[in-house]
């Protein structure tokens, strides 16, 4: 057993332990499936004004957690606040997701901001104190960030791109720019991540969004190697951290990263195989994943047939039930009713 006062079965299946029954997030379940939260999201008028607004952002942290009952909480922010605090423009556009200023010549990275201005980020430590308050002392509240790769994807190409191809060539031309951005985002994120261990979250997670594009080579250089980095920079001021890593797509590349990247576990996306996921990574390390998010969209059988997979692959090691990726915004809340209750055995 461990030495907290109220059990939390995430935590203790980051400590190793195999649950009975195992607890149950969804990555961004605070998002416009949910009808109360799109009427928040109405009254905040932007995502970065909804980020910046400790009581509403605590508000649509602890909607889902309300209205599921789920085993998490992770704090309602964006890992775009990271540029945006370190000077970047970043805006989000309705119906187009993030804009941010390109990065389009090595010169702008020398002449950028290294820290981050922790007056922007005030506000996030705020909705942390507020929703630590408010929450079950059952429930693990999760904060998180963006991995540098995935954050430098988005700072290059100033928009989400389908293959992340400006990142990728900018790396390929200006390795050397690439990889100041890169150690930029690395003391970033611990400074971060180390904040908001301070402000109360529990664990944190490390989205890793467009790991899968990258060749093994490349995956080792701006995967792997700064994620280890952000990991042991926030475990020198907060040893016992608990950390999940979701480098989303890294396939065969996820041995290598549960041996080299010291978390406590990792997320498992929805197209690995699942015997491989079973047999190579979770015997390393507590997995957490990976419903396919379309198959709670369609509901019905291929809903059930879905979870019962995720549960047959992985539930009788160190696992945490989770989708392989976000929620998608067109599903319905009874699916993951329905959902819940097979998952709990109800
Ligand atoms: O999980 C949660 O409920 C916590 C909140 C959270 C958000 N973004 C809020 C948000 C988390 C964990 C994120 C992470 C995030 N943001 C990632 C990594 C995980 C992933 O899903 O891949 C990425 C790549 C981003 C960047 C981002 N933010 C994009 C590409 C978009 C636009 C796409 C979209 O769905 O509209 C956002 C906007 C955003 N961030 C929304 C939410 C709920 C939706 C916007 C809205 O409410 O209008």
């Amino acid at each position: 057993m461990s030495a907290r006062d109220v059990k939390k079965s995430l935590l203790d299946v980051l400590d190793g332990e195999t649950q009975k029954v195992p607890p149950v997030w969804l990555m961004r379940q605070a998002g416009r499936y949910l009808p109360e939260y799109r009427e928040v999201r109405q009254k905040a008028g932007s995502v970065l004004g909804l980020c910046f607004s400790p009581a509403l952002a605590a508000e649509v942290t602890l909607q889902p957690i309300r209205r599921f009952g789920l085993d998490a909480a992770i704090l309602f922010s964006d890992i775009l606040v990271v540029p945006h605090a370190l000077g970047r423009k970043v805006e989000f556009v309705a119906g187009e997701g993030p804009k941010l200023d390109p990065i389009e010549q090595p010169v702008t990275i020398g002449a950028m901001e290294e820290e981050l201005d922790q007056t922007i980020l005030a506000p996030v430590y705020e909705t942390i104190g507020r929703v630590k308050s408010d929450l079950p002392p059952e429930v693990t509240f999760l904060g998180f960030c963006g991995a540098p790769w995935t954050v430098a994807t988005y700072m290059i190409a100033g928009e989400g791109t389908p293959d992340q191809a400006p990142a990728r060539l900018f790396a390929y031309r200006h390795p050397e720019a690439f990889s100041a951005l890169i150690d930029i985002l690395v003391k970033a994120s611990i400074d971060y991540l180390g904040r908001q261990i301070e402000a109360g979250v529990d664990a944190v997670q490390i989205f890793d969004t467009w790991a899968g594009v990258l060749p093994p080579s490349e995956f080792a250089r701006w995967c792997i190697e700064p994620t280890r980095r952000i990991v042991n920079g926030v475990r020198e001021k907060h040893p016992e951290a608990k950390i999940i890593g979701f480098p989303r797509g890294a396939g065969a590349s996820l041995v290598r990263y549960a041996d080299e990247v010291p978390v406590d576990g990792v997320g498992l996306d929805w197209m690995i195989d699942k015997t491989f996921a079973r047999t190579q990574v979770q015997s390393r390390i507590p997995v957490q994943g990976n419903l396919d998010p379309l198959a709670l969209v369609a509901g019905g059988a291929s809903l059930d047939a879905g979870v019962d997979d995720v549960m047959a692959a992985f539930a009788d090691g160190p696992f945490i039930f989770n989708l392989g990726h976000g929620i998608l915004q067109q599903t319905p809340i009874e699916h993951v009713e329905r959902m819940l209750k097979r998952v709990r055995g109800l």
